[in-house]
């Protein structure tokens, strides 16, 4: 199935729309770059202006004088379904023009639907499958005259997931929304409202914000939100959120990239993270009743996980972590009651993630998430979350969430074993005593910038790189390498440093950078031996470690995976920008992956 992802914004209220609306747009760009667009209405009609590429080269070509709006939707497009295209992108529009749809997920049923609307004499100009959306609204107006009805209506007929806004030119008084796994909030004006898939598009306007549940459909009118179920049409209550995080959060204070700014607060991370710890005891205490627990999430999430694992296992505690695309799948086979899932996701919006999440419900496991976007749709369907408060993560690549991942994890372990009583209170209070110290020692790795960048730029003519870890080593490296691929385009591996011999030592030759994770613990011996198999075949070894090339302070061995990655967070950076890539915005990627 063809997928996409995108973002989707909305304003109603008496200023100019499309200045607003671009504006929104432009904080959500880190969800799709691939084409723009807006719809509003002005005087009595539907302007629609869109086009493939980024929200600044379509919003030069219009000229907003001619759009004199006070109603419009508008949308972002990360493109997999039919190629990015004036055609293709978003807001869609139905046969008389009178309605415009932005649509956020999936239409899995859009087939037929579209066979169905073609019989009936429906003309489509897309590829897509949200077109269906404003073609249905057009049909169910022509049986009752009513926006709402048919909106409502059209939507009762669509499978798959969707965030939606509609509009139109027969009732320029409202925006219809509704929302099913894609996520979607509304935020609450004097006189104005606004739609967004996410709070960084929301926050310079208003601090309140009502985030959708699925099955939600909303009526926006300027001084009203009006939100009913969409199955039953009855009229829904919903609390208004006090979003605490200031816009200068979400912007980039001086840094070239958002990516350079967040690694910079990777020690705040650690700090914010530190303030789930009563959270994380509480979670602790019902996790011990738990025969077996799953640590599941995606990509960088998903190292965060096997940290978790590794750190359980130290402490004599069964742990399995799996990527959540497999998890949901074949593990959920084997899930009960006796199951614990430890869910972990930046966005909380991963589609693989939350479906794991779903079908370890369906089995009776419980579940913990841990997550750092607040009211994300994997809190509410956990049953408990542990908040890591990193702030927003703007660029595609994580940085500061990983960290905060890794504390929150660590946090999770370390009350889970004293409640086993695998290790005691003196030792957790020395432990989380060095976990107050962490963001000092991250703050005198991020010192060694000059170094790393330079580094990094005689790197950068490289087009392999291997990185190897043992045990709670390994996890770093498989992070480092997917940091490197995602924002430099180079092929790099990462593998336990024991499975070298057993294959990929063959791909080493003369030059090729091998970076080893070398903790000063019980293996570092072995690590050597590694390091002396593949400096013997010529590669060029960088050792990430207490004397390493990229230097670490000392660290507890079970906090190394925190201060450790850091310098690879910054090559990683350095490398890309030496290529002359934007590493906020890696080609083919999208922050965050809300389709399968
Ligand atoms: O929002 P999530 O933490 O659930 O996202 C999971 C992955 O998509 C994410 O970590 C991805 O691998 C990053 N781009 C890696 O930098």
């Amino acid at each position: 199935m063809r997928r996409k992802m995108c973002g989707i914004a909305g304003y109603i209220g008496d200023k100019k729309a499309p200045i607003i609306l671009f504006e929104m747009l432009k904080r959500l760009e880190y969800r799709g770059y691939d084409s723009a667009g807006i719809a509003c209405i002005s005087k009595g009609r539907i302007i629609v202006s869109k086009d493939k590429g980024r929200v600044d080269d379509v919003r030069k070509k219009i000229n907003f004088k001619k759009v004199p709006a006070s109603v419009g939707i508008a949308h972002n497009r990360w493109a997999t379904h039919g190629i990015p295209s004036h055609e293709n992108s978003h807001p869609h529009q139905d046969c008389s023009k009178n309605f415009a749809v932005v649509h956020n997920g999936i239409i899995e049923n859009y087939k037929d639907l579209k066979e169905e609307l073609l019989q009936l004499g429906h003309k489509f100009r897309s590829g897509t499958d949200t077109e269906v959306i404003p073609h249905l609204i057009e049909e169910f107006y022509k049986e009752k005259k009513n926006f709402e009805y048919s909106f409502v209506n059209a939507i009762r007929k669509l499978r798959g997931s969707f965030a939606i806004a509609a509009i139109s030119s027969n009732e320029s008084d409202r925006i219809l929304v509704a929302r099913k796994e894609s996520p979607l909030m509304i935020g609450i004006g004097k006189g104005e409202n606004f739609i967004a898939s996410d709070m960084p598009a929301i926050i310079p306007y208003t601090r309140n914000v009502i985030v959708l549940d699925d099955f939600d459909y909303g009526i926006l009118g300027r001084d009203s939100v009006q939100l009913k179920d969409i199955q039953t049409g009855d009229e829904l209550k919903r609390d208004i959120q006090r979003v605490s995080w200031g816009l200068e959060e979400a912007r980039k204070e001086g840094y070239e990239h958002f990516m350079l700014k967040e690694i910079f607060e990777e020690p705040d991370a650690v700090r914010n993270a530190l303030k789930g710890a009563d959270e994380a005891e509480r979670i602790a205490s019902k996790l011990a009743e738990y025969k077996r627990i799953y640590l599941v999430a995606c990509g960088t999430a998903s190292y965060a996980g096997m940290v978790g694992r590794y750190l359980l296992e130290r402490f004599g505690i069964s742990a399995d972590a799996i990527t959540a695309s497999e998890f949901r799948y074949s593990t959920i086979n084997i899930l009960d009651e006796k199951t614990a899932v430890i869910l972990i996701s930046q966005s909380g919006e991963t589609a693989d993630t939350i479906a794991s999440a779903k079908g370890a419900r369906e089995k009776g496991a419980y579940l913990a998430a841990v997550v750092n976007v607040v009211g994300s749709t994997l809190t509410r369907i956990s049953d408990d979350v542990i908040y890591t408060y990193s702030g927003p993560e703007i660029a595609v690549a994580s940085t500061k969430a990983y960290i905060g991942q890794l504390v929150s994890l660590t946090l999770i372990a370390l009350f889970l074993a004293m409640e086993r009583e695998r290790i005691t209170r003196e030792y957790t209070n020395e432990i989380l005593d060095d976990l107050n110290g962490i963001p000092d020692k991250i703050q005198s790795i991020l010192h060694e910038e000059r170094e790393i960048k330079r580094l990094a730029q005689r790197l950068a003519r490289k087009n392999i790189f291997f990185y190897i870890g043992r045990r709670l080593g390994y996890p770093t490296a498989l992070e480092g390498a997917l940091k490197i691929k995602e924002i430099s385009y180079v092929h790099a591996e990462a593998y336990p440093a024991g499975e070298l011999k057993h294959g990929p030592l063959a791909l080493l030759e003369k030059g090729v950078p091998v970076i080893a994770i070398t903790p000063n613990d019980d293996l570092l011996e072995k690590m050597e031996s590694n390091i002396e198999e593949a400096k013997a075949r010529g590669a060029t070894i960088l050792t990430v470690g207490e004397s390493g090339e990229l230097n670490v302070p000392i660290t507890d061995s079970l906090l190394t995976p925190i201060t450790y990655i850091v310098p690879l967070h910054l090559l990683a950076y350095y490398i890309s920008t030496a290529k002359g890539f934007d590493p906020d915005k890696p080609r083919n990627l999208a922050k965050s992956v809300t389709v399968e």
